[in-house]
């Protein structure tokens, strides 16, 4: 029995797919919701039940605390984004969609359709799926009469967090291959995957990108274990851990400089991770830190693969590190360490301190990207294999 036929029998005997789909058919195949709080089911963003206001997880106070908030404005969205209640690039997306959405509620006029495109813009400068979704919600309201504005954005709204859904469930069914192939060639191991920052259901609407295959693979009962990273200063590997132990998924928690270490020893099998920006030649922007494992991956022959729905892909840049705005946030978060019950300060008063939050991994670095539309080589003839309708 191949491991691909026994992932499917595993999957079906679970409920997780349709009857009657395999491995090779998935694209037809159902799964439930991901994100999963003791137990209960929920997306991590969601218009209130009066279409008011948009209800968010407060990633701030995760692992240790689980809080709901309600935010009520296009300001308070544009504040949850900037400050990090929410994060992950396709979850910035989708909360600046709901966040124009809110505007409209304001004020429909054309004057506010600007204005909260600026606003929210200018919350965070890296990832694309931040334009994206900004570019599509004014998109979605241009050209229809004001009084039909916010009807017409909230129901955009929630399409972008549907779809993002669905892209998320089509990278695991594409990312569950690889795992699959690493199984089949050595089945009496754990399959180890290394991972940086969050690219789970948190980072998501649900179901997240990196994270996509392994929830998938962990289902169908192979067997999986995922190294995390901390992912200094704000420690998104704490979100990570968080997640996996939701879903009862083994793993193990290191600092970010341990990667090559394990790499050398022949513990990872597999580097999987998210991305905030791809540029039409492959290059992968990403939480900083990634450069450095896919340089240890690429002196160890293990293959870095990079999670990618489409909205994440900038097209209008050729390749390179320059055209990329790499965010840089307040040396605050690296000088303080926040845990469950206290803040610690970390280094002396006086010395000046540097917080970039992306680094930028060279298409040749990153062995393949998974998109919701397949694995693809990071480079432009790849990435336009997938998306011919870009190329020129
Ligand atoms: O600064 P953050 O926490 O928003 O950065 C998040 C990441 O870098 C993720 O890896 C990336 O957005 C991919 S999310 C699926």
């Amino acid at each position: 029995v191949s491991a691909s036929t026994s992932v499917s029998r595993s999957l079906r005997a679970a409920g997780q797919f349709r009857p009657g789909c395999s491995v090779a058919s998935a694209a037809k195949c159902w799964y439930p919701s991901r994100v999963k709080v003791d137990g209960t089911h929920r997306r991590t963003i969601a218009a209130s039940p009066d279409g008011r206001a948009v209800d968010i997880i407060d990633q701030r106070r995760l692992p240790h605390h689980f809080v709901i908030e309600r935010l009520t404005t296009m300001l308070d969205v544009a504040r949850a984004i900037r400050e990090m209640w929410v994060r992950g690039a396709p979850l910035i997306g989708a909360a600046a969609a709901h966040g124009f959405h809110l505007a409209m509620l304001e004020d429909p006029s054309d004057a506010s359709v600007e204005r909260a495109h600026r606003e929210l813009l200018a919350t965070r400068p890296t990832a694309n799926n931040l334009r994206w979704a900004l570019d599509d919600m004014r998109q979605s309201v241009l050209g229809i009469p004001p009084d039909r504005r916010a009807a017409a954005a909230a129901r955009r709204a929630n399409a972008i967090g549907d779809e993002d859904v669905a892209i998320n469930q089509a990278i695991g069914r594409h990312g569950l291959k690889l795992l699959s192939e690493v199984h089949r060639k050595n089945p009496s191991k754990r399959i180890d995957i290394l991972t940086h920052c969050n690219a789970g259901w948190l980072a998501t609407v649900d179901f997240g990108t990196a994270l996509a295959p392994g929830y998938i693979a962990h289902d169908a009962g192979l067997p999986l274990h995922v190294w995390v990273a901390e992912t200094r200063p704000r420690v998104q590997g704490a979100l990570t851990a968080w997640e996996l132990a939701q879903e009862g998924i083994p793993h193990t928690v290191i600092v970010d400089n341990a990667g090559g270490h394990l790499m050398q020893r022949g513990r990872v099998d597999l580097c999987i991770v998210g991305a905030d920006r791809v540029t039409s030649a492959g290059d992968v922007c990403n939480k900083i830190g990634t450069y450095l494992k896919a340089l240890a991956a690429k002196d160890n022959g293990i293959p870095l693969y990079a999670a990618v729905p489409y909205p994440t892909i900038d097209w209008t840049l050729d390749g390179g590190l320059d055209g990329i705005p790499i965010e840089e946030r307040d040396p605050e978060e690296v000088r303080t360490v926040h845990g469950a019950d206290q803040s610690v300060r970390l280094f002396p008063p006086g010395s000046p301190v540097a917080n970039y939050g992306f680094d930028v991994t060279p298409a040749r670095l990153v062995s393949g990207i998974i998109t919701e539309r397949g694995v693809c080589r990071a480079s432009r003839e790849g990435l336009l294999s997938l998306y011919p309708e870009r190329g020129g």
